[in-house]
């Protein structure tokens, strides 16, 4: 049976303010395993240089970059020694540099991530503090609890399982330490024991990283993306939290580890910052806060210009939740007047295909989600691969993994390799054009018919689904614009939402749904079928219309 789709008039939603990160398409790489320019099997930044025109063709707005700084490589580069050094493994500062200038010479603009919550374990400050220096205090050591200090002084847990502290050896006095065991000090580490919280309340750190802002700014960078931007500030007195499997807590819950309200100080101060700069420099937070309301605290005028929108990334393929999630979200935005961002995948989940149902049907629907995600007024992530269609890869053997998480974890699922292996360029050759020398994880044989060769030019393929929606939305720029969208009436399971002058149907059903003729169609993910003035929506399909 058919239901009339409401002929209610879409609101009109005036663009609020021409600032290019309220509507823009960031497209995520992440360096190790985008483009391999040297063949030692791991992402450069002179393999992104030289594969820029494919973002550009694919017509995103800018790109933001995973950490490249010199790392002992503990979690993927989130453990930073050097801040101002790029990792022999992806090239020398220089190639940041060229990177920069020729991104922006093809229009593109480049984020930066920024890791400000902790550093490596060879960062030269956590060196100094184990050997006793004045550089203790730059992050969280505390005698341990027990009669010899043999427990960890409280009951946090790390975000890649096992304990929040490791004991540290007890300085000599001579600059070296002394073994773990002989009653030294405990460091807090809410990631891997490689990665030593810093004190955000010691003025050191705060100076070290505004100067660490202006270094890249002072290159070019158009922004940074701020990691575990929830993380900076612990509670006072650090308080047990009674309660086992924390990781599991995140973002659904204050923790006294995360989302406290003093890092929302440290986030003005960059403001401050960034709005000193030339050009619209942004800040970009990745905060996990258990609603959207107190997401939307990290984006306030005088703070960051966006936040990731997790709830989005978590929803699953239900009708109501996602339009549920969508309202929530564009209401807590508005209510500070900042834009949403729409996530759907990044290097730290399950892809989306699979997240949706693996095989056909959960392509199916990541293809509509993201027609769904790019009619939504605000900014959009896409992460490499995305716009292949990539699916996680659940196989890889134990042997190639390197995530962190999957060492430290009990029984904990959604490790990290899968969504990270590296993308395929090419139908057939090394690394599937990857590089010259195979990838850091073993791509599946099956990825060269989702290469970007094969899909080029393809009508219907994942990439020209893609190129075409980013085409669409550059013509349209009111598609991004505004802060919330209207529902009109639709039939059960499909979810139609108008901006001014444009619809997009979802039906998010596993079969075919007939309506009565909305517009014109301007993209669809699946093929609709005409009759007189119906017309059949296919499965799990998104179809964009002119109204
Ligand atoms: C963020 C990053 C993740 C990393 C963690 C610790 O969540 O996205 O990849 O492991 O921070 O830096």
């Amino acid at each position: 049976m058919t239901q009339e789709l409401s002929t209610t008039a879409p609101e009109h939603l005036p663009r609020q303010r021409g600032d290019w990160w309220r509507d823009a398409v960031i497209y995520q790489v992440y360096v190790r395993s985008f483009a391999d320019s040297d063949g030692d099997g791991i992402g450069d930044l002179r393999g992104i240089r030289e594969r820029l025109p494919h973002l550009a063709g694919l017509g995103v707005d800018a790109v933001w970059i995973t950490p490249f700084y010199a790392s002992p490589q503990a979690d993927g580069g989130y453990d930073v020694a050097d801040y101002r050094a790029v990792d022999p493994l992806f090239g020398k500062l220089s190639d940041a540099d060229d990177l920069v200038r020729e991104a922006h010479r093809l229009g593109l603009r480049v984020i930066v991530d920024i890791v400000p919550n902790h550093t490596s374990d060879q960062h030269p400050w956590f060196l100094a503090a184990l050997a006793g220096g004045p550089e203790r205090a730059y992050y969280h050591f505390r005698p341990g609890k027990g009669a010899n200090g043999e427990l960890p002084p409280n009951d946090w847990e790390s975000v890649f399982g096992g304990p929040a502290w490791t004991r540290a050896a007890v300085p000599d006095g001579d600059g070296g330490t002394s073994q773990p065991e002989a009653g030294g000090e405990w460091y807090l580490h809410l990631f891997a024991p490689e990665q030593p919280d810093l004190n955000w309340e010691h003025p050191a750190v705060s100076e070290e990283f505004a100067s660490v802002l202006r270094f890249w700014l002072d290159l070019g960078v158009d922004g940074f993306r701020i990691d575990v931007a929830h993380g900076m500030v612990k509670a006072d007195g650090m308080p047990d939290i009674g309660l086992r499997e924390q990781a599991k807590m995140i973002g659904a819950q204050v923790l006294p580890f995360f989302d406290q309200d003093g890092v929302h100080e440290i986030h003005r101060s960059w403001r401050r910052l960034l709005d000193g700069y030339e050009g619209e420099r942004i800040g970009v937070a990745e905060a996990w806060a258990p609603t959207a309301e107190r997401l939307a605290l990290y984006v306030r005028p005088d703070e960051m210009h966006q936040a990731f929108n997790f709830q989005f990334l978590r929803c699953p393929w239900d009708p109501d939740r996602m339009r549920e999630v969508i309202d929530a979200s564009l209401a807590a935005t508005a209510s500070v007047g900042a834009p949403t961002t729409w996530v759907l995948s990044n290097h730290d989940v399950v892809r989306h295909p699979t997240r949706y149902g693996d095989g056909p049907a959960g392509l199916r629907r990541a293809r509509a989600a993201a027609l769904l995600m790019l009619a939504l007024p605000g900014s959009a992530y896409i992460y490499q691969g995305e716009e292949l269609g990539l699916p996680e890869v659940t196989d890889l053997p134990d042997e190639v993994r390197q995530d962190p998480s999957f060492f430290r974890a009990e029984g904990q699922d959604g490790f990290r390799d899968g969504c990270r292996v590296p993308i395929p360029w090419t139908r057939s050759g090394s690394s599937h054009g990857f590089g010259s020398a195979g990838s850091w994880l073993p791509q599946p044989d099956s990825w060269g018919e989702l290469s970007v060769e094969a899909q080029t030019g393809v009508p219907g393929s994942t990439l020209e689904l893609y190129r075409a929606a980013l085409a669409v939305r550059r013509e349209h720029p009111g598609l991004g614009a505004g802060d919330a969208v209207t529902w009109l009436d639709a039939p059960e399971g499909v979810l139609a939402l108008a901006r001014d002058g444009f619809l997009c149907t979802t039906n998010t059903t596993g079969t075919e749904v007939e309506l009565p003729v909305p517009g014109t169609v301007l993209l669809s993910s699946g093929a609709p079928g005409f009759g007189d003035g119906t017309v059949r929506l296919p499965a799990d399909s998104s179809t964009w219309w002119a109204i």
